[in-house]
């Protein structure tokens, strides 16, 4: 959000993380709020540990699905609109064709489930929200996928990666970049919507482009989820359907080996 902000430069941004702003506080965020005369909340933050949420129940709900609710009445009270991000994981990823934003929902897991009263208790206290559902997510910063099998690829001569798994992985600065133009749209839209870059592809094939862009050279062979035990069920397909957002919108969406590329080219500099 901050990289793609000068290109808005309508807006002026105020950045807080957790320990400017406990999501948590609804006391601190309605006076927040006041304080700088807040017209837009865009709410990034969220309990992300998917596996460590089985255990961690109460925090996991509190930020994921609370909080949320929290945001939804300080901003309905103040005359403020929402920006959601939502997850791919409200589904359990059993189905073959690409989910819309119709699709009845089941998610398999404390995150997924956390995630999903989170949207319920924002639909249900602030009517102008826009969820936007998003999937394997990537960019410079922080811990990721990408930087991992870079590492990872580095280290090692061979990796072995799932192949049974497919989605669409999405570069962060894609995600923030469609935030911007829905805040900057001319006509606020409420609702759910999905989003991701274009193009799907295995975890496997993901593992075998990064190394490509990235000039390393590593044996990469593919294996099956149930040769890769996780605490908790991963889905077997990920992707989303984008024709809502496009239209709604006007968006267009990168091809995911194309921010790929720009994500790697940052890296590597
Ligand atoms: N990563 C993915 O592949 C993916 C896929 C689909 C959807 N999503 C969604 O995308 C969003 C961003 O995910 P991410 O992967 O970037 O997650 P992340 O790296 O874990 O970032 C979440 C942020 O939320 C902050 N936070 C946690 N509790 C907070 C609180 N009480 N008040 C204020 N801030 C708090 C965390 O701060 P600390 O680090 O200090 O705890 C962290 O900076 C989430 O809504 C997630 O559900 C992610």
């Amino acid at each position: 959000m901050q990289q793609a902000a000068p290109r808005f430069p309508q807006f002026t941004f105020i950045y807080t993380d957790v320990d400017e702003l406990d999501i948590c506080n609804k006391i601190a965020l309605d006076a927040f709020v006041k304080a700088n005369g807040v017209n837009v909340i865009v709410n990034c933050a969220a309990y992300t540990a998917v596996d460590k949420a089985e255990d961690d129940v109460d925090l996991c709900y509190k930020i994921n699905a609370e909080a949320v609710r929290n945001i939804g009445e300080v901003a309905t009270a103040n005359g403020v609109k929402v920006v959601h991000v939502s997850t791919d994981y409200v589904f359990d990823g059993t189905n073959y064709f690409p989910y819309s934003e119709d699709q009845a929902v089941c998610p398999a897991t404390i995150y997924g489930k956390s995630k999903l009263a989170g949207e319920e208790a924002l639909l249900e206290t602030c009517p102008q929200s826009v969820i936007l559902r998003t999937a394997w997510l990537y960019s410079s910063f922080g811990n990721n996928f990408v930087k991992t099998m870079m590492k990872l690829g580095t280290e090692r001569d061979a990796l072995t990666v799932i192949f049974d798994q497919v989605g669409s992985p999405t570069y962060a600065a894609d995600l923030a970049e469609a935030i911007l133009q829905v805040i900057s749209h001319e006509t606020f839209v409420p609702g759910i919507y999905h989003f991701s870059d274009e193009g799907v592809c295995s975890w496997y094939d993901f593992t075998k482009t990064i190394h490509r862009i990235a000039g390393i050279i590593c044996d990469v062979k593919p294996i099956e989820t149930k040769d890769y035990p996780a605490k908790t069920p991963r889905p077997h397909y990920s992707v989303l359907n984008k024709a809502k957002i496009k239209k709604t919108y006007g968006i267009t969406i990168p091809h995911w080996e194309e921010s790929l590329e720009k994500c790697i080219e940052l890296l590597k500099a």
